[in-house]
């Protein structure tokens, strides 16, 4: 499965590299591309700055139909709002939140979301 993902302090791209799919990085410089085929999005938390990104991404083009659940990197430390991106984009756009994890995230947190990947198709 492709993934589109941003990432300001590089965690959430040691996690995406981890598991070893295509990926698109979005950046300021980079904001939006037409996606060919279906992906899933891996949001890092940080409040509104960073979901503003992802919608302009998702309601690019054809992105929208293309999209097929959401993962996100956060931190415990931030108690309720933990991976509150995330869950917005899950929400917003009706597509299954496949796995939270903190930070750059671990073996584990690598497999189980392959596996949820797996189940969706
Ligand atoms: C200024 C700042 C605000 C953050 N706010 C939240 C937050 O509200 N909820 C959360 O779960 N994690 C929060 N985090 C943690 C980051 O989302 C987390 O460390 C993530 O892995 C960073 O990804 P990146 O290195 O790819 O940018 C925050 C981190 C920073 C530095």
């Amino acid at each position: 499965m492709k993934v589109v993902y941003l990432s300001l302090t590089g965690k959430t791209r040691q996690f995406v590299k981890k598991l070893g799919w295509d990926f698109v990085e979005i950046s300021k410089k980079n904001p939006v591309c037409q996606m060919e085929e279906p992906y899933i999005v891996i949001t890092p938390t940080y409040g509104e700055q960073v979901a503003n990104f992802f919608y302009e991404f998702i309601e690019f083009g054809e992105n929208r139909a293309l999209l097929k659940g959401v993962a996100g990197s956060g931190n415990r430390n931030f108690n309720t709002s933990f991976c509150s991106n995330s869950r917005e984009l899950a929400s917003k756009y009706g597509i299954p939140l496949l796995h939270c994890f903190e930070n750059q995230g671990t073996d584990k947190d690598v497999q189980i979301l392959i596996e949820k990947v797996r189940e969706i198709g």
